[in-house]
């Protein structure tokens, strides 16, 4: 059906191809009972023992969702698919070299099983440990979740781009004895030695690393990759004495954790974000149904790396829970060339892929030829991870949608565990760069950050959630308080015992349109998206003042146009000490060994000082100003503003 004009907005419909097969054709949000209508997505799912309470709001914000229920994710993603389609594709795997792996549900059964079964009998794993990993995108990393998942323990994955201290830190935190890692793996055709990372980790975690287990990316061990004996393990040579073993999956109860994933807030070290198994699985799969429109026969290829929640929630465990077919590429979309993405799309006949606006920038730079003669025909696209610009939205829609498939624009975050705002794609119109409404049983709201109250239509505010839903956070993992004060404690009355009075706060900035819809204009606070990487200002600047020279240090936020933004370090050196372009080099170098290459400073400035008020608080916000060459907004309340004139003629001259 193409554009409509209505207002003074530009809107698309779906074309009626689409609405004929969506799963989901009247709007869910209207006439719904809360919280009954999140039974929707828990029936989706096989109970060992049903739920005797959808939800259970009597000691907030610590809820409980689908109380009394029983279930394994690991039985909900493979055993129950193996009557009907044992031999149906759950898994397809894309190398970067292009070498291929297919993985049937009974596949992911027998390989689940016997993993389980070493990771049970030769590690002694059991309910309530954590385990670390930090798997790259093969293979490995979704079986070594589902073993763990089946065995009833939570995982932790730590993406495979972060540093070896990004990982000891993680295990520290979560008192995880063991870390499953790999060898190596592809980047742009080089196979590297991963390995070396779990090394560093272990040497500077605090904790004993009891084991390192080493799934081989290859059929030999990458030839630098160490060895430790009495330590390390290689899975596939410890698994092969429990090939064919079986391990019943354990009966979780709802509320057991299933996960932890860590991310980026304003201050302090990245926070365990604990998901539940009931919960969380059942809105997984729900949100994949109703606005991913994914149904078991599809093809579903999302883009996102496993190592964050995009991965978990919509390349694992959604997918494999509907027991549809889920795509993953280990490799970057340029890799041996730029129609990569294409080309995979159309050898697997993809019907629904799901990428990021920073992608899509990247394709639309590199033009639309890579397209050209490539033969897929998709059905559904997604994006999500950070606002799209009405630019690249068009783009995507026009070259690789062809003008008439759907795009849906999720809004969502690590600790909401699924999609929260979006368009339901057969039953809302589009409206490029607005995500669209709250989906059903989410009560969102817009308010202004000082006062509280609702904002206007036509106004901006902070976006804030009345009510929970099942695919939230349970808790900040061993720190109940942090949990609080992170996402309550605004506008919450936080001595009250009634769910009405608990508001929880995403932290990310909003126009409520007239029509309702909501334009997510980026983060609130100091925490930035780098390609739609969530990285806190904090972070970087713990890890720049790891160099003996630095005094003090802010970072701030600079536009990129392809990867949304990316961070500049102000640095300010000790006395005697003086700068050089050596010692930028050490800033950078530092970032990358505590955090990831992801996080690399794009800028290094040397300063004499940051900007400050008069209590001492740095202002980043001014800082980006500059970096953006951007006019300075209210500098009154700082304590010396020349500081900040002197940085932009240092930055811009
Ligand atoms: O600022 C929002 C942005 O990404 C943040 C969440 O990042 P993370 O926890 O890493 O989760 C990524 C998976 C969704 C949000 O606070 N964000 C996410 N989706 C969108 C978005 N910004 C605009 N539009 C979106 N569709």
């Amino acid at each position: 059906m193409g554009k409509n004009t209505e207002e003074k907005w530009e809107y698309y419909e779906p074309p009626t191809s689409f609405i004929n097969q969506a799963n989901v054709t009247e709007d869910l949000r209207e006439d719904t009972e809360y919280p009954e209508c999140f039974e929707r997505y828990a029936d989706l799912l096989d109970w060992f023992e049903e739920y005797d309470e959808v939800l259970d709001a009597s000691n907030p914000p610590f809820y409980k969702w689908f109380t009394g229920g029983k279930l394994n994710a690991s039985y909900e993603c493979i055993d129950r698919h193996l009557p009907e389609k044992k031999d149906k594709t759950a898994l397809l795997w894309e190398g970067e070299l292009g070498t291929t792996q297919r993985f049937s549900y009974q596949d992911l059964y027998y390989k689940v099983n016997s993993l389980a079964a070493m990771l049970q009998d030769e590690f002694g794993v059991e309910k309530g440990d954590i385990v670390t990993l930090h798997l790259p995108m093969i293979p490995a990393l979704p079986l070594t979740m589902l073993a763990l998942a089946r065995l009833g323990v939570a995982h932790s994955e730590v993406f495979g781009g972060f540093s070896a201290e990004a990982v000891a830190h993680r295990m520290d935190d979560a008192d995880s004895e063991i870390l499953i890692t790999a060898d190596g793996y592809y980047r742009r055709g080089k196979l590297l030695n991963h390995k070396e990372k779990a090394d560093k980790a272990v040497e500077a975690a605090n904790i004993d690393v009891e084991n390192v287990l080493i799934w081989r990316r290859e059929d030999e061990l990458h030839p630098n990759a160490s060895f430790i004996e009495g330590q390390d393990v290689i899975v596939q040579e410890a698994i092969e004495d429990y090939y064919g073993e079986e391990v019943e999956p354990v009966e979780q109860d709802s509320e057991d954790p299933l996960f932890l994933m860590y991310t980026s807030g304003t201050t302090g070290k990245p926070k365990g974000c604990q998901h539940r198994t009931g919960g969380y699985l059942a809105y997984a799969a729900g949100t994949l149904h109703d606005v991913h429109d994914v149904k078991p026969s599809d093809t579903y290829w999302c883009m996102a790396d496993i190592g964050w929640i995009t991965g978990h929630t919509y390349i694992v465990y959604g997918p494999l829970a509907l027991g549809t077919t889920s795509v993953m590429y280990e490799g970057t979309p340029d890799y041996p060339d730029k129609d990569r993405t294409w080309e995979i799309a159309e050898k697997y006949d993809v019907d629904t892929l799901n990428t990021s606006p920073t992608a899509i920038r990247m394709f639309m730079k590199w033009g639309k030829e890579w397209l050209a003669d490539k033969d897929f025909d998709f059905k559904l696209l997604g994006t999500v991870g950070e606002p799209i610009q009405e630019e690249a939205w068009t783009w995507y829609y026009q070259n690789v949608g062809d003008g008439e498939t759907p795009i849906i624009d999720k809004w969502w975050q690590t600790e909401t565990g699924g999609n929260l705002v979006s368009t339901y794609p057969a039953v809302d119109k589009m409206k490029p760069g607005a995500a669209g409404k709250p989906l059903m049983g989410i009560e969102a709201d817009v308010v202004d950050e000082e006062t509280g109250k609702s904002v206007e239509p036509g106004e901006q505010g902070s976006i804030v959630l009345k009510k929970p839903w099942p695919g939230m956070l349970q808790t900040v993992y061993g720190n109940d308080e942090r949990f609080i004060s992170e996402y309550w404690e605004s506008f919450s009355d936080t001595e009250s015992n009634d769910m009405e009075d608990w508001i929880y706060e995403p932290e990310d900035e909003v126009r409520l349109e007239d029509d309702g819809y909501f334009r997510f204009l980026g983060r609130l606070d100091e925490v930035m998206n780098v390609a739609g990487h969530r990285l806190g200002t904090g972070e970087l600047e713990d890890a720049i003042t790891e160099v003996d020279e630095v005094a003090e240090t802010a970072v701030a936020s600079r536009d990129h146009p392809e990867k949304g933004e990316v961070p500049d370090a102000y640095v300010v050196l000790k006395e005697g000490v003086t700068g050089s372009e050596k010692l930028k080099d050490k800033v950078v170098s530092m970032v990358e060994e505590e955090i990831g290459p992801i996080a690399r400073p794009a800028n290094v400035y040397i300063v004499d000082d940051v900007p400050k008020t008069r209590s001492g608080k740095i202002m980043r916000r001014l800082l980006e100003q500059v970096s953006n060459d951007e006019p300075l907004g209210d500098t009154t309340t700082l304590r010396d503003p020349s500081i900040v004139e002197d940085i932009r003629e240092q930055v811009h001259g």
